[in-house]
């Protein structure tokens, strides 16, 4: 496949670029990509995705002329960790290194690429992102699926409360 013409984007400001244009024009492509291609990311909202961007920097997308075909995100403090998200590639255009260079853009970029540990999760694909550099972890890993009890349940108010209280 002749790849030539794909153009990778690199999101810098995440929070104006939501607010506005990609709000408006991207969003709705970001969606019907992770709809078809991502099976951990079915049913995710619009308002949910733009709350997802504005945390997120940087964002990464990938496009054949007006149609967007790649996706990854990062968050990251900057210095210490960092977590790549949400790494697609559309079917159409796998197999020709658009994920490779996907996620080489992320790590690349300054808020990422100078961080101790960068993490990531993925149920199927560890031998793609093996070829990339990352090493199956399995000693740190743990999972809260959060839930809004959980959170009632740690009476967050009180706990505020009373760590002001105390000398
Ligand atoms: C995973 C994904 C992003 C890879 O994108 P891609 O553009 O096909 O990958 P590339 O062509 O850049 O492949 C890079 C290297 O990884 C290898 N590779 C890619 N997928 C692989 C797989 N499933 N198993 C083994 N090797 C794989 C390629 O052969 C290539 O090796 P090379 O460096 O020796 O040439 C893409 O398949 C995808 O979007 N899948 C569906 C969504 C998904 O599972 N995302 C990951 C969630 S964690």
């Amino acid at each position: 496949m002749d790849c030539r013409h794909i153009q990778f984007c690199v999101h810098e400001s995440a929070f104006a670029e939501t607010q506005d244009s990609f709000r408006q024009q991207h969003l709705p492509q970001l969606q019907a990509l992770f709809e078809e291609m991502a099976f951990w990311a079915r049913g995710r909202r619009l308002d949910d995705w733009t709350v997802a961007l504005i945390h997120s920097k940087p964002i990464v997308t990938v496009w054949d002329q007006e149609r967007l075909i790649g996706f990854a995100r990062a968050t990251s403090d900057g210095v210490y960790r960092a977590t790549i998200w949400d790494v697609v590639i559309h079917s159409d255009y796998q197999g020709a290194g658009l994920g490779r260079k996907l996620v080489e853009t992320v790590l690349m970029h300054p808020h990422v690429n100078r961080v101790e540990r960068v993490y990531l999760m993925t149920t199927h694909q560890q031998p793609f992102y093996e070829r990339i550099g990352f090493e199956v972890n399995s000693s740190t890993t743990m999972v809260l699926f959060n839930r809004p009890m959980v959170q009632e349940s740690l009476r967050v108010a009180d706990l505020a409360q009373s760590a002001v209280a105390e000398p």
